[in-house]
């Protein structure tokens, strides 16, 4: 798909992102210390960055599984129409859970998903996301833990694509249409 020309403005630096994983893996382990082995779920795609770095800072029994959610195809806006592309593969029945989200924005994806994993049991369930936007927010949803409040900006990087691209950049970066 043909794109307007963009560059990217560096917002949040690789050092500044690595220095907050580490302060809140601390309030994590807190949280978690007594639980048995924890299912850290990631929401596909834009987590899978923020989960690698943040299990292994997580100095606990986990198991890591994932679940794909998307509402936002290529556009910029969210249809607000979340769909489950791809399933768990364990159960969480009884069990404590965390789920890792890149960015809460209108809020559609944490609320749905957060609605669904609750049906279904588990002990305990906590929520993460690296990125808040609450300026954006359309659904009255919070992450039990946030890395950073952010601006309404369009962002890339660190796992967050705009259609597809820029997944790969190791810092959060903001669109600058030229
Ligand atoms: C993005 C992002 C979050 C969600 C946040 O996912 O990764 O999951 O949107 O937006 P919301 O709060 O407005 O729901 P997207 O649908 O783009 O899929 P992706 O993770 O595969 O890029």
């Amino acid at each position: 798909m043909p794109q307007r020309p963009y560059v990217i403005d560096k917002m949040i630096s690789a050092k500044a992102i690595a220095a907050r994983i580490e302060d809140l893996c601390g309030e994590i382990k807190a949280e978690f210390t007594d639980t048995d082995k924890l299912v850290v779920v990631g929401l596909l795609r834009g987590s899978f960055v923020f989960i690698a770095d943040l299990v292994r800072e997580l100095d606990l029994p986990i198991e890591v599984d994932f679940l794909e959610a998307s509402s936002y195809g290529d556009g910029m806006e969210s249809s607000r129409e979340v769909r489950i592309l791809k399933d768990l593969r364990g159960t969480i029945e009884g069990r404590d859970v965390l789920v890792v989200e890149d960015i809460v924005d209108t809020g559609y994806t944490m609320h749905h998903v957060i609605r669904l994993l609750k049906g279904r049991n588990p002990a305990k369930l906590r929520t993460i996301a690296l990125l808040d936007k609450p300026t954006k927010r359309e659904v009255e949803v919070k992450a039990d833990w946030t890395g950073f409040e952010i601006p309404d900006e369009f962002v890339v990087g660190y796992g967050i694509d705009f259609a597809q691209r820029n997944r790969n950049l190791p810092y959060i970066g903001k669109v600058r249409f030229t």
